[in-house]
């Protein structure tokens, strides 16, 4: 007898993400987002780190509904600005989500410097009734460059060259970036853990 595939609530409202999980981990799960429950409160993100600003969101939903939840805590660190925006990245240009501002305020600081290296890294928590069960990371390494290049993807993606590459995420698209993303390497850190421990 077939049996309905466990659901797997994620803890985000950004489509761009649910489509990138429901990619890797759909098979296994039906993946929803907190876009079907309307009635859930913001979590607010109160972390100085990925993995607390996590822990906030896939604990606090987890608490609010029976099943599994997961969470993802993600930004960009420039080595040139001591890891900045990091877990400031979707207000670094002074509104929560803008991601023109955003952009623009990363070319206005890395006007001139030499130095372009940084990553994408992202943090997911699995939590079940409001505590958390297992955390994953994962990290691309690239270059900012000083012009926007690209039109798909969202956030950052059109300042951002990954190594071995010469074109930003957004010129890539989203069926390679998928392949080489810090949240597609955090989510086969996941997938070998659902199978072992699930
Ligand atoms: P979060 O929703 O709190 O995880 O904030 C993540 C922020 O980091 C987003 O608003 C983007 O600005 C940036 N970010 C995270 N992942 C990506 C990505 O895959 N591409 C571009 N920007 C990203």
């Amino acid at each position: 007898m077939l049996s309905a595939a466990p659901r797997l609530i994620v803890a985000t409202r950004n489509a761009h993400k649910t489509a990138e999980i429901r990619s890797m981990l759909g098979g296994r799960f039906e993946v929803v987002d907190a876009t079907a429950f309307p009635e859930f409160p913001e979590i607010e993100e109160t972390g100085t780190t990925f993995l607390e600003n996590a822990r906030l969101k896939a604990e606090g939903i987890s608490r609010l509904i029976d099943g599994w939840v997961l969470s993802d805590d993600s930004g960009l660190e420039v080595d040139a600005l001591g890891g900045a925006p990091g877990v400031w990245s979707s207000s670094y240009g002074g509104e929560e989500g803008n991601n023109e501002k955003n952009n623009a305020r990363l070319m206005t600081e890395m006007a001139g410097k030499t130095e372009r290296g940084g990553r994408f890294v992202c943090t997911m928590v699995l939590a079940k009734d409001g505590k958390e069960r297992a955390n994953f990371s994962g990290a691309v390494e690239g270059d900012i460059i000083d012009e926007p290049r690209g039109s798909e993807g969202f956030g950052y993606d059109p300042l951002f060259i990954p190594t071995g590459y010469d074109r930003t995420f957004s010129e890539l698209g989203d069926a390679v970036k998928n392949t080489l993303s810090h949240r597609s390497r955090a989510l086969s850190q996941i997938t070998a853990w659902l199978d072992i421990n699930f």
